[in-house]
């Protein structure tokens, strides 16, 4: 028993060790399990964290990843090509690449004004010149300039040589028979890249010439000479260099830093430049101060290396081949828009062809990046870069790219050259993001963001712009110069851009829209912007909600599907059918009648949250004055009758037997109203809004002048119900008719008065208002002349 006991104890003290041994066992496993389970868990969780981040940093990409980043759209010039394609200068030119050299001229008369030297560079309306115009220019090959400057005139004259460089010629003399007085014109060379450099290369052999050369990164070697001819009293002359560039990038900034006086006995001080040449500089510049009249001829050649002596085409060949482009313009302009057969006057011809050179004139190339946010990014981030080659509405104060506007300036350009417009509207569809969006305002380039308030840059991925490109693709369908391979080439982009409009921008009932972009808690305006619409100030509801629709954004959806449809036919595409439908759904007038129509007012109108009655106020705090409803908002018809109540008509979408059409053209014809002699206004002359400040400080803008790209539009579809058989058909050419000469003679009139074509005019005068000159879509004046539609 003992023993058995005693084994018993043993076995039992074994147990205890084995077990004890286990337990440690299990102990150290247990650890060793929880440990890697830990692990495991960990990297679960760090995976889920990585996945996390990695999708937040996609969806933060999103908004600036460019669509089909590797077959970006080809546009039809070379690279390499020349032209004046700074927008925003009196004159320069550049080729049609990122990192090139920019030749341009800058002038100024010798005296002090302000306490500065007034330096001409950029176009500036502060500059007050009395006029500056391309006369002629067809983009391609050639372009004439004159500007008035106080006393002076100078004509200056290019010769584009495709990619072999470019000629101008300037020419200077007096306004008039004003006193004597020396002028100095200043010529310069900038390179953009590291590695370009530009120097002075002959100097002093010849008092009548100087000769540049460089290299830059896109245009590889140059030579440029420079001529003075015809000169009878030259104060000074000589050149200047410069080895760096200063911020911003206004190289009138360094010519003021450098500017010395020199004393003349006849004339006083002469502002002149003083420094040192640079061999390895970036900027040149050369100057002459003269007494006018005189001439200077500058030719650029790009060349093989810098080693050999070069051949320049003779002076003689400049003024043949000036002369060539300048009797084809002629012969295209009439040949396109036919208005010696119309019976208009020489001046009239000229103002005209004013108009279409100014916007060809105008057309720039940018380079650099835009700076866009999503919902996704804290900050806004930089997309690009981007390229853009577009013309701009006004040299002066908007010299950059905006995409509705480029909608209506295709339907001018591409009357004269498809060629060029098909460039221009690839280069637009190739800023399209991956999610289907452009935007609105394009900002490339540190020289066009110096022309910007800082809260105009950022551009929203949730905010869109009228579909405008549609326009200009529906006109150019139906004359016949759109070939099936260029649709189908952005068919995809315009699919994937037209979704992102029909799912970002929708209303909340059934085939309506919204404008994106209202801000609801602002105070400060009377009513709150509506930028993305294109039409700025023009009264929306008092209280943006979610629940309002637009009008006249349910017209471009309609528009733009009719046009989605008609490509979509010329190239047999599968999807045909969706847009078809599509069209024809949103054309539906009864549908269109119970979303927009009021009986109430008469009238097509946005449906809101709307105050009849409200009012800027002092707040007794003191501070901005605030909005203050007088009246309850309440939901339902925004009755202020102008552009916005015409879309329907403006855009066909009305049935040519809709009583409604007739209805409307009663209500537009209204003296008290629309109608004035001077064209359409904005906003009727009894709304509440008419006329009237946004803040204290936010002039009126769409609330009542008279603007030519709704006028156009309004003539467009005026013409269309002329031409379409209905009961209204008389009504609407007798409005045309009137309409049309209201238009032509007011802005011919403004143009002989002021040397400018404007942004607006006043609907109670007649008179160029805003910026000049205004050359974008006022330019349209051309196809109102001509009626071509
Ligand atoms: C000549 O030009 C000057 C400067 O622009 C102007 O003040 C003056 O009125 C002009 N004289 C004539 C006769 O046009
Ligand atoms: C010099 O002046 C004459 C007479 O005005 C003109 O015909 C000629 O073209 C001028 N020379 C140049 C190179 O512009
Ligand atoms: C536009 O969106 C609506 C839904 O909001 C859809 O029913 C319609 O099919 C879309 N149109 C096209 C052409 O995709
Ligand atoms: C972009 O626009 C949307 C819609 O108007 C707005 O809600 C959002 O705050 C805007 N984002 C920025 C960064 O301005
Ligand atoms: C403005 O005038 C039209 C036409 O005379 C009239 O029908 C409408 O009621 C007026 N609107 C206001 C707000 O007075």
């Amino acid at each position: 028993m003992l023993v058995n006991r005693k084994r018993a104890r043993n076995k039992s003290i074994e147990q205890k060790l084995v077990f004890e041994e286990k337990r440690k066992k299990k102990n150290t496993t247990d650890w060793y399990f929880a440990f890697k389970y830990l692990l495991v868990v960990f990297a679960l969780l760090f995976t889920f964290w990585f996945c996390i981040q990695l999708y937040k940093w996609h969806l933060k990409r999103l908004v600036i990843t460019p669509f089909d980043r590797s077959k970006p759209l080809s546009i039809e010039y070379s690279p390499r090509k020349w032209g004046t394609l700074k927008s925003g200068y009196y004159l320069a030119l550049k080729s049609m690449s990122p990192f090139t050299v920019i030749s341009g001229l800058m002038w100024f008369r010798n005296r002090i004004q302000g306490n500065s030297i007034p330096i001409r560079h950029w176009c500036n309306q502060g500059d007050s010149l009395q006029k500056y115009t391309w006369t002629r220019h067809d983009f391609e090959s050639f372009g004439e300039q004159t500007i008035v400057d106080g006393p002076f005139v100078l004509t200056t004259k290019v010769v584009l040589d495709g990619e072999e460089g470019w000629r101008t010629k300037i020419n200077v003399k007096f306004n008039n028979h004003s006193r004597l007085e020396p002028i100095s014109i200043l010529w310069y060379y900038s390179t953009e890249a590291e590695s370009d450099f530009v120097t002075v290369d002959k100097y002093n052999d010849d008092p009548n010439f100087f000769q540049i050369k460089g290299k830059s990164f896109s245009d590889g070697f140059f030579v440029s000479r420079i001529h003075f001819f015809n000169v009878s009293q030259t104060l000074f002359k000589g050149c200047f260099s410069n080895g760096f560039k200063p911020q911003p990038i206004d190289l009138k900034e360094i010519v003021l830093n450098n500017l010395y006086w020199m004393t003349d006995e006849q004339f006083g001080h002469i502002f002149v430049m003083k420094g040192d040449f640079d061999l390895m500089s970036n900027v040149v510049v050369c100057q002459i101060s003269a007494v006018p009249p005189f001439d200077i001829s500058i030719d650029f050649q790009v060349v093989p290396d810098l080693d050999s002596d070069y051949i320049f085409t003779e002076v003689n060949d400049f003024d043949s081949a000036h002369e060539n482009g300048v009797l084809d313009f002629e012969n295209d302009f009439e040949a396109k828009f036919n208005l010696k057969s119309k019976g208009f006057k020489n001046g009239e011809i000229d103002f005209a062809k004013a108009a279409l050179s100014n916007m060809l004139g105008g057309i720039g190339f940018f380079y650099g990046s835009s700076l866009v946010q999503s919902k996704y990014n804290e900050k806004p981030i930089r997309y690009g870069p981007l390229q853009l080659l577009t013309a701009v509405p006004s040299r002066s104060f908007f010299p950059r790219g905006f995409l509705w506007d480029e909608g209506f300036h295709n339907l001018l350009i591409s009357k004269f050259n498809p060629r060029l417009s098909v460039s221009i509207i690839k280069s637009w569809l190739n800023l399209m993001n991956i999610e289907g969006w452009i935007p609105r305002e394009v900002i490339l380039g540190t020289d066009s963001e110096a022309r910007v308030p800082p809260e105009f840059i950022i551009q929203n991925n949730t905010n869109a712009n009228p579909p405008a490109l549609f326009l200009t693709l529906n006109s150019m369908i139906d004359s016949g110069t759109l070939e099936a391979a260029f649709i189908s080439e952005i068919f995809p982009r315009l699919e994937l851009w037209y979704n992102w409009f029909n799912a970002s921008q929708t209303g909340v009932k059934r085939s309506s829209y919204r404008w994106r972009g209202r801000d609801p808690y602002i105070k400060t305006e009377l009513n709150p912007k509506t930028l993305t619409s294109g039409l700025d100030d023009y009264p929306r509801s008092t209280n943006p909600t979610e629940n309002e629709i637009h009008v006249d954004l349910r017209c471009w959806m309609t528009f733009a599907s009719r046009v989605m449809a008609k490509l979509s036919k010329q190239i047999h595409h599968p999807s045909h059918n969706i847009y078809e439908e599509a069209a024809n759904y949103l054309s539906d007038n009864h549908l269109l009648e119970d979303l927009h129509w009021s009986n109430d007012y008469n009238m097509f109108c946005d449906f809101g949250l709307h105050s009849l009655n409200v009012k800027l106020v002092r707040p007794k705090t003191g501070g901005p004055k605030q909005r203050k409803e007088i009246s309850k908002p309440r939901f339902g018809c925004v009755p202020e009758f102008g552009y916005v109540s015409l879309f329907p008509l403006i855009l066909n979408i009305l049935e040519p037997d809709n009583p409604k059409l007739s209805r409307i053209l009663d209500n537009m014809k209204n003296p008290d109203t629309l109608w004035s002699p001077f064209g359409l206004r904005s906003l009727s002359k009894n709304s509440s809004y008419y006329q009237q400040y946004n803040t204290e400080v936010d002039a009126p803008y769409w609330r009542g002048a008279v603007w030519i790209n709704l006028n156009y539009l309004t003539l467009k579809a005026l013409n269309h119900y002329a031409e379409t058989k209905g009961p209204y058909q008389d009504k609407a050419h007798d409005l045309y008719k009137e309409l049309r000469s209201n238009i032509v003679s007011n802005m011919y009139r403004e143009y002989v008065r002021t040397g400018y074509i404007w942004e607006q005019y006043d609907d109670k005068t007649g008179q160029g208002k805003g910026s000049h000159p205004f050359t974008g879509w006022s330019a349209l004046v051309v196809l109102i002349m001509s009626e071509n539609y």
